[in-house]
């Protein structure tokens, strides 16, 4: 199986291109950042606080993460609900990187991740998926763009979906994720030695995708 990471901080692009190189490639994109999510989204359903390690392994010890796909488009379950619209918010944004601090949480989520690159060709973008998921995968690509341009991006799919927030309360935010996703203890935001760097900043999606395009086709 190949499988290909791309790692980089929120807002980069990950997801978007990975997804478009994925189809092209016939390979499944796995969207781990949206495995956190799912945590985190039930995490604030039930209440509980980041913090609270023991209500955090007795709510784990219930709980099933599992992915599935529908044409081509990653949905992701929480014990069989479908939380793959719910888990978009600035509120599961942010608990979700409060929670990928945790052990327990990386623990949990890494058997499943790893099980996908196992069984499927893969492009699997996130944070820590070169220098720990996948060490051994057969491109590793950092992707990243400037905090203001990633925010810029950000303002405008918010305006998009008819919602209003404030630039600058949008780039707090990301600089805010970007320090705690790169600052944590375990399995931290940062380039894998062997990685290929990428910046986004000035380029289009459509550049980017030709560019991610490029980097694999050189590697496989
Ligand atoms: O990629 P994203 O913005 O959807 O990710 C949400 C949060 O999940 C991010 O702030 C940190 C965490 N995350 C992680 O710790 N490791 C990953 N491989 C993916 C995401």
């Amino acid at each position: 199986m190949i499988s290909i990471a791309i790692d980089g901080p929120s807002g980069a692009g990950k997801s978007s291109i990975s997804k478009s190189v994925a189809d092209k490639l016939g390979f499944i994109h796995v969207d781990t950042g949206a495995l956190y999510r799912s945590l985190a989204y039930i995490v604030l359903k039930k209440g509980i606080s980041a913090d609270d390690e023991i209500s955090l392994k007795n709510l784990l010890k219930t709980t099933k993460v599992t992915i599935e796909y529908v044409d081509g488009v990653q949905k992701v379950f929480v014990n069989a609900e479908d939380v793959s619209d719910k888990i978009r918010s600035e509120e599961v944004s942010m608990m979700s990187s409060n929670i990928s601090k945790k052990p327990i949480i990386r623990e949990f989520l890494l058997d499943l991740q790893r099980q996908l690159a196992q069984e499927n060709n893969v492009i699997m973008d996130g944070r820590d998926i070169g220098t720990v998921v996948l060490p051994n995968a057969d491109v590793k690509i950092f992707l990243t763009a400037s905090p203001e341009k990633r925010a810029e991006r950000r303002f405008k799919q918010i305006l998009e979906k008819g919602e209003k927030k404030e630039y600058n309360s949008i780039l707090k935010d990301i600089i805010q994720r970007d320090y705690q996703d790169s600052h944590r203890e375990i399995a931290p935001l940062k380039p894998a030695e062997d990685s290929v760097f990428v910046d986004t900043s000035d380029l289009t999606f459509e550049e980017s995708v030709l560019k991610i395009t490029e980097v694999i086709g050189a590697k496989i």
